[in-house]
């Protein structure tokens, strides 16, 4: 495999917090905790775009099940506040399906829990949530975590699907930035 040399060292990076194989070992733990909990349930892993993809596309194979997979896509409202508009909704029903919505991180916890009030409505069978990242020490609004792969301190990572300015979703790894870039 070529080094990563290139995106190791791009001067906005401070540091890798999660490795490759880290991540990928999570994975496979998670997707076979998914399998054990979810046996002979109708299940729906229902992502956000466009984070979340990443950890879906590596999560989902290594769940030794039949299911299916459907996408979102929401935006802030401007102003603020914790409401968000749906963009892309789901292409398929959920009523009386088992949802599981994978995540790749959680932080104040705001659009989550608009979301899932959002789809309860739908009367899905059981609604539970699975993330890659939990930054635990942002929350703002408390809601249950089924499955968590790391908890992370309040930095502002990218990589694996986490991004600044649309940039270092292609990371295979996490890392954090360094503090001058935020501010
Ligand atoms: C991220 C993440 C969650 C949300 C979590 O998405 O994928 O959806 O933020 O933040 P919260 O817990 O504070 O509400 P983001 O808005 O960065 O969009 P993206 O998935 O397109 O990167």
């Amino acid at each position: 495999m070529k080094s990563r040399t290139a995106v190791l060292s791009d001067p906005l990076l401070d540091r890798m917090l999660l490795s490759p194989d880290e991540i990928a070992d999570k994975a496979e733990e998670l997707g076979a905790a998914i399998t054990r909990d979810y046996d002979g349930r109708d299940l729906v892993l229902l992502t956000v775009l466009r984070g979340g993809l990443i950890f879906l596309a590596d999560l989902c194979r290594h769940i030794d099940l039949s299911l299916t997979m459907d996408f979102m896509a929401i935006s802030s409202y401007a102003g603020g506040g914790a409401a968000v508009r749906i963009t892309k909704d789901l292409d398929d029903a959920i009523e009386n399906r088992h949802v599981l919505i994978i995540e790749d991180i959680i932080d104040t916890g705001l659009t989550l829990n608009y979301l899932m009030g959002v789809l309860r409505q739908r009367r899905p069978a059981s609604i539970e949530v699975c993330t890659l990242l939990d930054k635990d020490a942002r929350r703002i609004a408390e809601l249950p975590i089924a499955y968590r792969g790391f908890r992370i301190p309040d930095r502002f990572v990218v990589g694996y699907g986490l991004d600044l300015g649309g940039r270092f979703r292609n990371l295979p790894f996490v890392a954090t930035l360094k503090d001058e870039v935020m501010g």
